[in-house]
């Protein structure tokens, strides 16, 4: 499926060029357009054929081929986004003085797409002032510069100068596109509200009750079982839900973040704590989200005394039971008209599966909509910005959203406005 970006790829004469088909290939596989432009350096490391190959386009490498199309500023014009890797530390000198001797240049400067560098050389060149000055003019002008990477470099030596792997190009590439168009949407937004002061308050006179961060299941008096929620994703929810004009009760199971004034807040610890508040504001409530990350189990016996090693030997097997669903109860329990959405935190990369995983979900759970987000151990939790997907009780998406987890709670509150609007 096209993601309707169109992306350059810029490659410069260094031995890494090798690694840029891979670069190439992340984008095209993730449906992009993707266009390569080669300086002459380059194509003594990587073949033409095989860059148009993986590229699926015609690959430009001279300035004065196409000049009736205007191709030298063409590229740049219709780029969403400029990635150079690698980018050595010639190049890097050029585009910090914005010289235009080649392609390439003339791309880079005809744009104002989000700029991406994956630096590749020598140690040595990589810490010569002029290189550190060059990176230093770049990251000024807001050029987003990835790595380069510590290791074994193309003779002998090691050290700093590595071309940054791939995949990490590809998503920091992603992360300045998406901070981009967070920005310009913000932008947007903000002059979209001065024209209609009246859609900042959707939400005025419902009671949302939300759930945030992560519970505990004590394992003894110092002890628990636990996840990495920092209900960060749930806060911004309530500052939301806040500013649109709700009330707003917040269950929260140990933030990491402060709560903004205006929030009623009932404080809980385990899944049995967070079940019980929930339960007891529910009925309340005209909108519930589960955001909270509930243990699912929770050890059989809590220890009164802190267990000891030399009890417990060298091997120490812990029984746990289920906890109840919390947010299967609140919709066995719901009363008419109410709106109730869950959250599905997988770990699937693969997105086909993922949306799969959360209809599945959101048909076994009941609830009007479900919040799709990837988590890893770099994603999702404990970060500030979120990646989502609404799925309706079809298990279509209705929405995306991706920037600051406070943008994606308007984008979540957005589609709970819609929803309950058609009922
Ligand atoms: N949830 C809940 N009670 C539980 C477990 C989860 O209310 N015991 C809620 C979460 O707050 C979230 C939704 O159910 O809104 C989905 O949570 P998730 O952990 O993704 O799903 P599980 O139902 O636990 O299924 P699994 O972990 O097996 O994928």
């Amino acid at each position: 499926m096209s993601t309707g970006r169109t992306i350059v790829v810029g490659i410069t004469g260094g031995i890494a060029a090798y690694k840029a088909v891979n670069v190439v290939r992340a984008f095209v596989l993730l449906g992009d357009d993707v266009h390569v432009v080669a300086t002459e350096a380059a194509l003594r490391f990587v073949g033409k054929p095989t860059l148009e190959a993986i590229s699926r386009n015609t690959v430009h490498t001279d300035l004065y081929e196409g000049v009736a199309e205007v191709r030298h500023v063409a590229i740049g014009q219709s780029a969403d986004l400029i990635v150079i890797a690698p980018a050595t530390a010639n190049s890097i000198a050029k585009i910090a003085l914005g010289l235009a001797d080649d392609l390439l240049g003339n791309t880079i400067l005809a744009s104002t797409a989000p700029l991406v560098i994956a630096p590749a050389m020598h140690t040595e060149m990589w810490n010569n002032p002029a290189t550190v000055a060059n990176i230093a003019t770049l990251r000024a002008r807001g050029v987003t510069i990835v790595g380069p990477g510590i290791g074994r470099l193309t003779g002998a030596d090691s050290g700093p100068g590595r071309m940054e792997e791939p995949e990490t190009i590809v998503a920091a590439a992603l992360s300045a596109y998406d901070t981009r168009a967070y920005e310009t949407r913000a932008h947007e937004t903000r002059a979209h509200e001065t024209r209609a002061i009246d859609a900042s308050a959707d939400l005025t006179g419902r009671r949302v009750l939300i759930s945030a961060g992560g519970t505990r299941e004590p394992l003894d008096p110092v002890r628990f079982l636990g996840n990495r929620s920092s209900g960060r994703q749930g806060v911004a929810l309530a500052e939301a839900a806040l500013a649109r004009g709700a009330t707003v009760t917040l269950v929260a199971a140990h933030l990491e973040v402060p709560v903004p004034a205006g929030i009623q807040v009932h404080t809980v610890s385990s899944t049995l704590d967070l079940q019980e508040a929930m339960l007891a504001a529910a009925a309340s409530a005209d909108v519930i989200i589960m955001a909270a990350a509930v243990a699912d189990y929770r050890p059989a016996e809590v220890q009164a005394d802190k267990i000891k090693k030399d009890v417990a030997g060298d091997r120490l097997a812990l029984e746990l039971v289920r906890n109840p669903d919390v947010l299967a109860g609140l919709v066995r329990e719901r009363h008419p008209g109410q709106l109730i959405v869950g959250f599905a935190a997988e770990t699937e990369p693969d997105d086909v599966l993922r949306r799969e995983l959360g209809r599945t979900k959101i048909q076994r759970k009941g609830c009007d909509l479900l919040v799709l987000n990837r988590v890893g151990w770099t994603q999702g939790f404990a970060t500030e910005r979120n990646e989502i997907e609404v799925l309706d009780l079809a298990g279509d998406i209705v929405m995306e959203a991706s920037g600051t987890k406070l943008s994606v709670a308007h984008r979540i509150l957005d589609s709970i406005v819609v929803v309950a609007g058609t009922r």
